[in-house]
């Protein structure tokens, strides 16, 4: 089985959670590191024992580099196109953080090249490997729940609330961020609606931002904040399943809440990411008796993020795997949210 050489683009907080899961998936070892932080360059080269060679503040060098085998992007969102369009160019697997891209418009660009020059690639959906949502996923398929009517979804976290004074930083900055919790969370929200029940139909949503403004953290000065940091839409799925969607990062007491909840002809299903190795399993076991039990989510079950970008690398088949397309999809749906909150009406996909 081959060993992967990595290169890894964007050194910052989620690289750590990245770093930790090449290690623990094995079969990954960094060779190339890039970033536009000097600081972080040397402090990750030294920890990761990464030649001075292969540090690169350049992520074109670091993608062109022939000892590299594939790509991770963990940087801001401005950057996930270009690192994206490069990895296509350059015919160079990647595995390339949410959301897919800033724009739509990047997003739609990308699709005219991937179409020219596909390439093996994976983004960021990591929800997909939550066991609980998996399991859900599976019993739904099974038809152990009946016809699926209906569904919710939210996406809770609590770092931007008030009494945080969450100063402005690069998430509340449209031109790096595109969106705010949109891009952020509902992206995931997104995602694994269509992981759970394939294609949206139409949609209408509404975006507001709660925090007006926010202090720059070197001078307090305000800056008004042009992003939402609150999104709900309600959506109708390919099988008619009609779905109810919230985000925010101000919903104080949450931890970082993802939670699904389906409501079948015969039963009723609720996972967390509060829980990720149990479901709630609400059904009638006889005529008339309703049990609600928690269930224990089975080894097949739990599946990795990155035993899953393996697969891809290996150039075995997955169906779980969240692709070039589901990114693309992704936007194309966060989209619709943007112009159905900005125009107040339904749109169809
Ligand atoms: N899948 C998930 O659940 C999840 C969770 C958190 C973050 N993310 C995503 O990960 C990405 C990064 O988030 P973060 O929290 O690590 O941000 P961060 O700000 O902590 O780190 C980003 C790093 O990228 C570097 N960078 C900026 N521009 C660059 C460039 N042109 N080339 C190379 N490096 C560059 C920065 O200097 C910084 O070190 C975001 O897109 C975010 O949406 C995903």
């Amino acid at each position: 089985m081959n060993n992967y050489r990595i290169g890894l683009i964007g050194l910052g907080g989620m690289a750590h959670s990245h770093m930790r899961w090449m290690e623990e998936e094995g079969r990954y070892t960094i060779v190339a590191i890039s970033d536009v932080n000097e600081a972080a360059l040397t402090e990750r080269g030294e920890q990761l024992g990464i030649p001075a060679g292969k540090r690169y503040r350049d992520f074109e060098r670091l993608i062109a580099d022939s000892d590299v085998d594939a790509v991770v992007s963990v940087t801001p969102n401005n950057v996930h196109a270009a690192i994206v369009r490069a990895c296509l160019l350059a015919g160079m697997p990647f595995l390339a953080e949410k959301p897919f891209t800033r724009l739509f418009e990047e997003a739609a660009e990308l699709l005219t090249l991937y179409e020219q020059r596909p390439v093996n690639g994976m983004v960021g959906f990591s929800y997909r490997y939550t066991p609980a949502f998996r399991y859900a996923r599976e019993l739904v398929r099974e038809g152990k729940l009946g016809a699926v009517r209906s569904f919710s979804i939210q996406y809770l976290q609590s770092w931007g609330a008030v009494p945080n004074h969450t100063p402005y930083i690069w998430r509340f900055n449209k031109d790096i961020t595109g969106t705010g919790t949109l891009g952020d969370l509902g992206s995931h929200m997104i995602d694994m609606a269509r992981f759970l029940f394939g294609e949206f139909k139409e949609l209408s949503a509404q975006m507001r931002t709660l925090v007006p403004e926010r202090p720059v953290p070197a001078t307090g000065r305000m800056v008004k904040i042009e992003v939402d940091d609150f999104v709900s839409f309600q959506a109708r799925m390919e099988g008619d399943e009609v779905g109810i969607f919230q985000s925010s990062r101000n919903a104080i007491g949450s931890g970082n809440q993802h939670e699904v909840s389906i409501y079948g002809d015969t039963g009723t299903l609720h996972a967390s990411t509060l829980n990720p190795d149990q479901l709630i399993w609400i059904r009638e076991e006889a005529p008339g008796q309703l049990v609600k039990a928690v269930i224990d989510v089975p080894e097949r079950c739990k599946v990795s993020q990155y035993g899953d970008f393996l697969t891809l690398l290996d150039g075995a088949a997955s169906d779980s795997l969240p692709s070039f397309m589901d990114g693309y999809r992704n936007q194309q749906i966060m989209d619709a949210v943007i112009r159905s909150s900005t125009e107040k009406r339904t749109i169809r996909l």
